[in-house]
């Protein structure tokens, strides 16, 4: 008989290594549900996430990728794309998301829609997750400071929740709120910015099919860091404008008041499309490095109009980019 010896050179098993009581008594739960065909899909992801999460691994998210919306790119490193972030919730340093949002709790989870709609909703996760098929698009991110990411995005086209909701004509912009909870993120009571955290799109842009309502990447639920449970991603604006960790969502008749533009509106507008042309006013916006493959001693790469996005060039006819910047 073959003995597995621990890794650890001794017969006794790493702590990691043994089942937590609560982790044991959920799987026997779960086992007994399984069998009589009593679990919602929800209730399967929340119960395989305990399982994830016990083990430290995030829970997967099966979508079949949509070649028209993906970039040829390379994909970032997953320990890139999950170490070098931006959540001022959790700090101000790259590092810090990583090393503190392990506090973020993003389950339970609901995100209310309302404001200008005729149908407003409270959706959890479980309602999100069902809402509409899950693709994978493979996007580029393009912060601001100059640094991008291409990224395998889970999740669906946001107007997939605007014909839910139904806006109403008075509807002219999407309002997104992150969550503020001291209790939860360290980083809310810094004055650096004011919270809670709030984005805004037009609504024909929020309704472009490009802006993805993100549940997952690289196939799996969203880690913490990256903005757990959900979040919005619109790949040809400067990555401030991709909201984390949303809450709410309103639409409204007024242009929103957003996080950035509310610090400092001489460098952030409300608009905010990637744009090479248009510096800002510390640096320029004409050339990028893309995280993992472009170091600090080779050539950056040049930034493209809309992040290379051209289709969304038609939202902007006889719009002056310079001044709506
Ligand atoms: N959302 C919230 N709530 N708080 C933030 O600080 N940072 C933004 C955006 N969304 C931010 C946020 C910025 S500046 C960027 S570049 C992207 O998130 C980074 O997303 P990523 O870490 O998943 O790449």
């Amino acid at each position: 008989m073959l003995i597995k010896r621990s890794p650890n050179g001794l017969d006794v098993p790493f702590s990691s290594e043994i089942t937590p009581r609560a982790v044991f008594e959920s799987r026997r739960h779960f086992m007994k549900q399984l069998a009589a065909g009593t679990l919602g899909s929800a209730a399967l992801l929340e119960l395989a996430s305990r399982e994830a999460f016990a083990q430290g691994v995030n829970p997967k998210l099966a979508g079949a990728r949509n070649p028209a919306y993906s970039a040829m790119d390379k994909p970032t490193a997953y320990k890139d794309a999950t170490s070098y972030n931006n959540f001022y919730e959790f700090g101000t340093d790259k590092s810090d998301p990583a090393q503190y949002a392990h506090t973020l709790k993003p389950r339970p989870w609901t995100v209310t829609i309302d404001g200008e709609v005729k149908k407003p909703l409270t959706l959890d996760l479980d309602a999100l997750l069902k809402l509409a098929p899950i693709e994978e698009r493979v996007y580029r991110l393009r912060c601001v400071e100059g640094w991008s990411m291409v990224i395998p995005w889970m999740g669906y086209s946001f107007s997939e929740i605007i014909k839910k909701v139904e806006p109403t004509g008075n509807a002219k912009y999407v309002e997104f709120t992150s969550l503020a909870d001291k209790k939860q993120m360290p980083g809310v009571g810094s004055r650096v910015l004011e919270w809670p955290y709030v984005e805004g799109l037009r609504l024909d842009e929020a309704r472009h099919p490009l802006a993805l309502l993100t549940l997952g990447m690289y196939g799996e639920t969203l880690p913490n860091q990256n903005g757990a449970p959900v979040r919005i991603v619109v790949p040809w604006k400067y990555g401030f404008k991709s909201a984390k960790s949303i809450v709410r969502i309103r639409f409204v008749k007024d242009q929103p008041r957003t996080a950035w533009n509310v610090a400092a509106p001489q460098e952030y507008g409300f608009y905010s499309n990637v744009n090479p042309e248009v510096d800002h006013p510390r640096w320029s916006q004409a050339s990028e490095r893309r995280i993992g493959e472009d170091s600090f001693f080779t050539r950056k790469r040049k930034t493209l109009m809309f992040n290379g996005y051209n289709d969304v060039a038609s939202l902007y006819t006889g719009m002056d980019l310079r001044k709506y910047f």
